[in-house]
């Protein structure tokens, strides 16, 4: 980004999208992806990283819509040094008025010589050559240095110089381990302030991972000394133990301003709602007690704290829940309500459905309405999210009639309907679930192996509905997918067919790109 900035400002660098989706466990569709980046360009971050092109057709499909469709921020694909990654990375950004190609090359001694085996010097070559290729596609290109926080500093700092000399407009000092420890990696960002010459000409970056649960900690040391932009994830996720949280560095900025005198351009009172959305699309639950978003964050407990409270919130409150976008009960609907107030509702959750959508969405709202006295939130996101599943040709659950109980054989009968082909069979299993996914994988001549199996309630009380996450193997390939339901033996059905749809998806897409020559790796 070249625009004369507040230099007191940090730039906020999503990337939910790409190290988030890295996270075991998650995984998000087409649709989703471009929801939540929706979500995040209302949040007000500076960058949305939205994927890895080259690494499949989808990301590609990803990165491309969402450069197309979402407008304010800056959209980013990540890319390896190597001009293949930068010309698909390029193809998928450039839909868009503001792109940024991200490429990256493990610079540390363990990376260099296991991983790489190359020279320090090699690894400087390929890193000025490919920042210069990607900038004759695009003007906007930040390099990493993975590993940066293990990698020697002087030679840290000649890499730096290097990349920001080719070009590079961000330098991002990657903690990819989470290895670093505040102060130490303070210090680093302070170094090279003092030794790269031309650092002044770029902006420097941090992306801490979480191992140690010092990200954040990490993250807001490095602006101390310099660093303005941090990468940071919705609700910490990301690969092993996830990235900084955006809102627990964004909400440490604000709430010590004092402290940090350093600022975002975050509408904070949108984190609430990305939080819940990304947590339900995800289907990696939020911990009660994680710090800004968690179910207990604004909760007391203690009768001295509710004394306290109730006296001035300013007791024991440091932050308001509204600052985060909190506001009373979210219980809206019931079964009185009409098509106008629910379409107006998933508006105001920042849901975009087309008109057919939003009907099926109304009848399965109506439907759950029916059995459930109260409907939250969180209740409409997962009927939303249902209508995003959007498999062609998908197999789709019609009948399902399970019978199990003490001292009898847990058996299924079920019906799936593909197109206009109906196919009934029975089976038994070591409970009713296993023998509903046994009896998928005989209809469907589709043997999957479940690698995970969680089960969560999607709010409270005993009507909840449960949402089931399942992670299954099919050969070589590993697909998750969830559903939600009142009965939780049908959400299991239904996320076990989900996963069988989205293999027979990739395949089919795997099938038009291998047609088209498109590298996939
Ligand atoms: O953790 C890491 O180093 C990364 C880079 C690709 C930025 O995710
Ligand atoms: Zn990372």
């Amino acid at each position: 980004m070249t625009e004369s900035r507040d230099k007191n400002r940090v730039i906020i660098f999503d990337t939910t999208l790409r190290d988030g989706e890295q996270a075991p466990g998650a995984s998000l569709n087409h649709r989703e992806k471009i929801e939540i980046a929706h979500a995040l360009a209302a949040l007000n971050v500076d960058v949305i990283e939205a994927g890895f092109p080259i690494a499949s057709p989808g990301d590609f499909a990803a990165v491309k819509a969402v450069a197309e469709q979402v407008r304010g921020p800056v959209i980013a694909g990540l890319a390896r040094c190597v001009e293949k990654d930068i010309d698909r990375c390029a193809e998928a950004v450039c839909a868009g008025p503001r792109p940024r190609i991200h490429v990256f090359l493990a610079t540390s001694a363990i990376h260099r010589k296991f991983k790489l085996r190359k020279a320090r010097s090699e690894i400087i070559r390929q890193a000025v050559a490919m920042v210069k290729y990607a900038r004759r596609r695009c003007a906007d290109v930040e390099f990493s240095a993975e590993d940066a926080a293990r990698t020697e500093p002087d030679f840290l700092a000649q890499v730096v110089e290097a990349v920001i000399d080719a070009g590079a407009g961000t330098v991002n000092i990657p903690d990819t381990v989470g290895y670093a420890i505040p102060n130490q990696y303070g210090e680093l960002i302070a170094g090279l302030y003092e030794t790269v010459p031309n650092i002044h000409k770029a902006v420097i970056s941090v992306h801490c991972h979480n191992d140690l649960g010092l990200a954040v900690a990490n993250s807001i040391a490095a602006v101390q000394n310099g660093a303005r932009a941090v990468e940071c994830t919705i609700n910490g996720l990301g690969e092993r133990a996830g990235n900084c949280a955006l809102e627990e560095f964004v909400m440490a900025l604000r709430t010590r301003a004092d402290a940090f005198h350093l600022h975002t351009q975050i509408n904070t009172r949108e984190i609430h709602r990305v939080s819940r959305m990304v947590s339900r699309m995800t289907g990696i639950a939020v911990q009660r007690n994680k710090a800004i978003v968690g179910a207990n964050a604004f909760a007391h407990e203690a009768g001295v704290h509710q004394d306290g409270i109730l006296k001035d919130r300013r007791t024991y409150e440091i932050m308001r829940p509204e600052d985060i976008g909190i506001e009373g009960s979210d219980l809206v609907l019931g079964k009185h309500s009409g098509r106008h107030a629910f379409r107006d509702k998933l508006t105001r959750m920042g849901m975009t459905l087309s008109d057919s959508e939003i009907e099926a969405a109304y009848n399965r709202f109506i439907e759950l309405a029916d059995k459930k006295k109260h409907i939250y939130d969180d209740d409409l996101l997962s009927i939303a999210r249902e209508q995003m599943d959007e498999m062609p040709n998908a197999y789709l659950l019609d009948y399902l009639h399970v019978s199990a109980g003490t001292g009898t054989i847990p058996t299924a009968t079920l019906r799936l309907k593909r197109g206009t082909h109906v196919s009934q069979d029975a089976g038994c299993g070591d409970g009713p679930v296993d023998a509903a996914l046994k009896t998928i994988d005989r209809i469907t001549r589709i043997r999957g192996r479940l690698l995970d199996f969680s089960l969560q309630a999607i709010t409270v009380g005993k009507d909840a509905m449960g949402e089931v996450t399942v992670r299954v193997q099919f050969g070589k390939e590993i697909v998750s997918a969830k559903a939600a339901s009142t009965d939780i033996v049908e959400a299991g059905a239904k996320a076990y067919l989900s996963c069988v749809n989205r293999l027979l998806f990739n395949r089919a897409l795997r099938k038009a790109a291998s047609r088209k020559g498109t590298p996939n790796p």
